[in-house]
């Protein structure tokens, strides 16, 4: 076998799917192992079965040519490749703590082809230790390969620009030559850029990225990941307390944050208030690490009280809404945005399903629109909310609007017509997005999140 020119990647989830796009146009051949029969077949057919702004033409291509190879066994891939990416879900537990049912089965797995000299390197989000027990599983099993873990930092949304223009790809591991060859493979997609932008068909703004490769032990390699989203979490719940105080006075806290987010030290980035994260990622990482710290006899209060702080905004701007709109009995209103936030069809904790359920469960009549995430936003949403298949549709006849997600589409709603075919008169904006006086000049009250105690 020639070293590291085929690569398996188990899992074809977002992490998964993006990994094997990317690969698999940039010189190598991909075997991508998917246990879901309607997900591989979508992948067969060339398709995504997420939306993802360019990742379809790149995936259709590669499996046209050959070099993206979806299967859903993994003795028809492992065995032929010196690479392997372990890209499985970890869903978390109902405490809260990581399900890595599916890391270990794919490990053991996996186990059984594995070619002496294979690096079996970990995508997925893992409690930190994690890796040594895979790494002793190998050792039992008395299998010559060296593993590493490749933390994902990709967003969904901007996952094709996220894995072109990176900050940082860490590995962690024992080997320093191994890792090498984990950065060489890496660098071969940089080589491609404008191949794979070419096909993806999407344009990105010449811009500066960082592009570091740093190199770790396992366990600073694991940590890195889940203490990156960790704090991005923290500072979003920070973001939302201060919101909270503005609200009890006349300060915005949009232009707090701008200012705060001035010192670099500091930086303005995940620094919006607003309805709080969701998502596949921050949610479970939160409480992981929580879970994780505990585990390690650490409490950890500052990830905890990001966590209270998240769960509690939903209801905040419902409540301090109902002020204004007088109660939700028998009133309708209309819930724009049902992505956990804009550019992804992904709705799982949702903070905008959140929001509709509980306008639903206070009596309201609610219709929902988003314009990608309505399907998969059905598992979150309880049965009395009704999904429409535009904005003016979800806003005739209402009382309230509350815009949940950044779709540029509802930026641009004409607000003064809209106006006209409401029956009520209030736009709750859940994300700080639009200009009050805006807003305002059509006839509309606004209420915010820590706007001017609007
Ligand atoms: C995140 C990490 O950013 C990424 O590096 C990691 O690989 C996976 O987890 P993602 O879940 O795709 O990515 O979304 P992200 O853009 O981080 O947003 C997460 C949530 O935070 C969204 O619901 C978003 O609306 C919310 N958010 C973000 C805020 O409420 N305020 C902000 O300032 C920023």
């Amino acid at each position: 076998m020639k070293q590291d020119t085929n690569i398996a990647i188990i899992g074809g989830g977002y992490v998964g799917l993006s990994t094997a796009a990317a690969f698999s146009n940039a010189g190598y051949t991909v075997y991508l192992i998917e246990p879901n029969k309607e997900r591989l077949n979508t992948v067969k057919a060339g398709k995504c079965f997420f939306y993802e702004e360019g990742i379809e033409p790149l995936i259709e291509k590669a499996v046209k040519e050959k070099t993206l190879i979806p299967t859903d066994k993994y003795s028809e891939a492992i065995d032929k490749c010196s690479i392997i990416f372990s890209c499985v879900g970890t869903p978390d537990n109902p405490d809260g703590s990581s399900n890595l049912s599916f890391i270990f089965a794919a490990a053991n797995e996996a186990a059984e082809y594995l070619q002496p000299g294979a690096i079996y390197i970990q995508k997925s989000t893992v409690p930190v230790g994690t890796g040594k027990k895979i790494e002793s599983i190998f050792t039992e099993k008395k299998i010559d390969v060296a593993y590493v873990s490749n933390p994902e930092f990709l967003r969904e949304g901007t996952a094709v620009e996220d894995t072109l223009f990176f900050d940082r790809i860490v590995v962690g591991g024992k080997d320093s030559s191994v890792l090498d060859r984990v950065i060489a493979i890496h660098k071969v997609i940089q080589e491609h850029h404008k191949t794979l932008l070419d096909i993806s068909g999407i344009t990105i703004p010449k811009k500066n990225y960082a592009g570091k490769y740093i190199k770790a032990n396992l366990s600073s390699a694991e940590l890195i990941k889940v203490t990156a989203n960790a704090f991005l979490a923290v500072k979003i719940s920070f973001a939302n307390s201060i919101a909270k105080i503005a609200d009890q006075t006349d300060a915005s806290v949009i232009e707090v944050m701008d200012a705060v987010g001035a010192d670099p030290r500091i930086g303005r980035a995940f620094f919006n208030a607003g309805r709080g994260f969701g998502g596949g990622c921050f949610p479970k990482d939160v409480s992981g690490i929580i879970f994780s710290a505990d585990e390690h006899g650490v409490d950890f209060g500052i990830m905890k009280a990001t966590e209270a702080i998240n769960d509690s905004m939903a209801n905040y701007i419902v409540e301090k809404a109902q002020k204004t709109i007088g109660g939700y009995k028998n009133k309708k209103v209309a819930v724009l945005g049902l992505a956990f936030k804009a550019g992804t069809s992904d709705a799982r904790r949702s903070p905008g399903a959140k929001i509709a359920n509980l306008l639903s469960s206070a009596g309201a009549q609610v219709s929902a629109y988003d314009p990608k995430a309505a399907e998969e936003a059905k598992e979150e949403l309880n049965n009395k909310v009704e999904i429409v298949t535009s904005a003016e549709e979800a806003i005739k006849n209402s009382d309230a609007i509350f815009v949940t997600t950044e779709w540029p589409e509802f930026l641009e709603l004409d607000l003064n017509e809209n106006a006209k075919n409401m029956s009520g008169d209030t736009l709750v904006d859940c994300l700080n997005l639009f200009d009050i006086s805006a807003v305002q000049k059509a006839g509309l009250q606004y209420i915010g999140v820590g706007r001017n105690g609007v």
